[in-house]
């Protein structure tokens, strides 16, 4: 996500609000700038890179002298990387300018909107839209301006505002992206969070959906979107910096875990228009689409895993032909790829090495390929024809999950896209689906709100040797991230087996008390897969089940059983992932693991 930073009172602003940048370099960000009003007009300065080169540009802030300011670091989602998308972004004139941290949704319409008056861009980014957004409502009431653009925009947002003519004064609002002000001796505050500002006071305001801030250097107003004024109180932060960079989570991986919701609302509801999905970026036609013959996905690790998950999905809804690689595998294995095939490449990072390089084979063979990315202007999202971003923001966890999480709507999109358009899927079938989608993060948040049963279930398994995961289907896919959640960071050796293949050897290792993980979301299948859940019980094994609420049956076959919730089974995986993650949690937590960061693991592998 990107960070906000504004101070306006006694000091000067350009060096608090650097160092309040710098505590929130933890959320990830490819830029960073600030704009300073020296007392006659606003100064900007912004570039592409670390925190450190705003600084050097700066000389620590000596450059920008002025005692009200706003400052940005940004992790990109419309626009590469660059000094020219760097927040802070400013009307013509320079007289206004903004920094934010979100999406704009409907941000298209609105630069045609005001193209169509005039206005001229200069960057590619959806946020400069507020810019002009800004300036046109503008008629010297601030406040009007701000509330009136509210009104317009859809998406999410944090914002701070500068108003040159109004240099005594900063104006913050948020709609589902965090935003907090602070109040001290010295002046007034705007952050993205706590620890931009713990240093120079602990008494906060939450802001909450569309109130509007306006802060001068010694009180604050709050409005409603209507601009009536309202009455908020304080909270007194007891957290220490790092808790605080964490949200009050003892982990990242947990923080992460926790912003699944969120990440699935922003990977899909950009993408559903009018009761229909659209995927502008992978600028194809329907027709283009409908002439797919077979997609190739490649990936590695749990990029792979949720393209395991794709092909079925892809294969049951659009009935095309899927094939799943190892990126690892794919780049020397000389794969046959026939005529009217796309290759779908899964990275979060977008660095991974042998993903990379499996892209360039892909192209080198005259392929197009479709990357499906976390990080915006990534090499992969760069080399890649088209780009489908998981708007999941930073992901700081080595064990992904939100990502992971993210990957899946992407290919549930994909699948119901090519679906639709080849006529595989009947408007009413669709339409249910869509409305599955739309539940899936109330749905994960309630999963998530489990987790002290989970925590309980896992402490048993912390001396554990061996897990396995078995499940058939879209299940086997569920277990292979399960089983890897498990090994990455509690280091328990787990293997994730086809269920109906266990009995063909592996079965010998099952012993009294091992424990084995079923994974059971696919009704047609259920019985099958208590059968082999009967089967390792026979053995001595013990049985946790994961499985939807209508499947009462499995009871008689399971000692432990976690329900999800109903929902369309090609969706499943995005439930049924969530008490994996958080038992693979807690057995690592419980066994005093580095969650975080892993032993011998790297957040990207950029080497083969
Ligand atoms: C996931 O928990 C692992 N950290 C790892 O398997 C990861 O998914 C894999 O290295 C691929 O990374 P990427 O998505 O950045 O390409």
């Amino acid at each position: 996500m990107c960070g906000i930073v504004g101070y306006i009172g006694k000091k000067q602003a350009a060096p608090i609000i650097l160092d309040g940048l710098s505590k929130l370099e933890y959320r990830g960000y490819d830029s960073a700038g600030m704009a300073i009003y020296d007392g006659e007009k606003i100064n900007i300065t912004k570039s592409v890179g670390r925190l450190k080169v705003l600084e050097n540009l700066t000389r620590g802030g000596e450059t920008m002298p002025g005692f009200c300011g706003i400052g940005h670091t940004r992790w990109a989602t419309h626009g590469v990387p660059n000094d020219t998308n760097a927040h802070p972004h400013f009307n013509a004139d320079e007289t206004i300018t903004v920094v934010h941290n979100g999406i704009i949704e409907n941000y298209l319409q609105l630069r045609q909107m005001l193209a169509d008056k005039g206005y001229r861009f200069v960057s590619d980014t959806d946020t400069e839209v507020l810019a002009h957004l800004l300036d046109y409502y503008y008629k010297g009431n601030p406040l009007e301006a701000v509330t009136k653009v509210l009104h317009r925009v859809e998406g999410s947002y944090a914002l701070g505002i500068l108003f040159a003519d109004c240099p005594d004064q900063i104006f913050a609002t948020r709609k589902d992206s965090p935003l907090i002000v602070g109040q001290s001796d010295e002046g007034c505050f705007i952050a993205s969070d706590v620890p931009a500002i713990l240093k120079y006071t602990r008494k906060v305001y939450y802001v909450d959906n569309q109130e509007v801030v306006r802060l001068r250097a010694d009180h604050m107003h709050f409005y409603t979107v209507d601009e009536e004024e309202l009455r908020k109180d304080p909270v007194t932060i007891e957290w220490d910096t790092d808790a605080a960079e964490k949200a009050g989570y003892e982990h990242f991986m947990l923080k992460e875990m926790y912003e699944q919701p969120k990440t699935v609302t922003d990977t899909l509801m950009p993408r559903i228009k009018d009761d229909d999905i659209v995927i502008e970026e992978l600028h194809m036609t329907d027709e283009e689409l409908a002439a797919l013959k077979k997609i190739h996905i490649v990936a590695c690790g749990s990029a792979y895993h949720a393209g395991v998950t794709g092909k079925y999905v892809i294969e049951g809804l659009a009935r095309i032909p899927v094939e799943v690689d190892l990126a690892s595998e794919f780049r020397y294995r000389d794969p046959i790829l026939e005529e009217g095939s796309m290759v779908v490449v899964i990275s979060q990072s977008g660095e991974t090495a042998d993903t990379l390089a499996a892209l360039r084979e892909s192209k080198a063979r005259g392929f197009k390929v479709l990357g499906i990315v976390n990080v915006v202007g990534s090499s992969i999202a760069r080399e890649a024809d088209n780009v489908m971003y998981t708007w999941a923001g930073p992901e700081i966890a080595v064990a992904t999950t939100k990502a992971y999480s993210a990957q899946l709507i992407a290919l549930y999109l994909l699948a119901m896209k090519i679906g639709k358009v080849r006529g595989k899927i009947d408007p009413e079938a669709f339409s249910a689906m869509l409305g599955d989608l739309k539940c899936l993060p109330d749905q994960i948040e309630m999963l998530l709100n489990n987790k002290l049963k989970i925590q309980k279930f896992a402490n048993r398994y912390v001396g554990a040797k061996d897990v396995f995961f078995i499940g058939r289907g879209i299940d086997y896919a569920i277990s292979l991230e399960g089983s890897l959640k498990l090994k990455e960071i509690s280091y328990i050796h787990s293997e994730a087996y086809a269920a109906g293949e266990l009995k063909h050897g592996t079965i010998s290792l099952i012993e009294e008390g091992t424990l084995v993980a079923a994974v059971s979301t696919q009704p047609e299948l259920y019985a099958k897969t208590i059968s082999n859940m009967v089967e390792v019980k026979a053995r001595g094994a013990f049985v946790l089940a994961v499985t939807c609420e209508e499947n009462k049956a499995i009871e008689k076959a399971a000692d432990y059983v976690i329900y999800i919730p109903e929902t369309n089974p090609y969706f499943a995986n995005s439930l049924a992932i969530i008490p994996l993650q958080l038992f693979g949690y807690y057995v690592a937590v419980g066994k005093g693991c580095d969650v975080d960061k892993p032993r011998n693991l790297a957040k990207s592998v950029t080497v083969e």
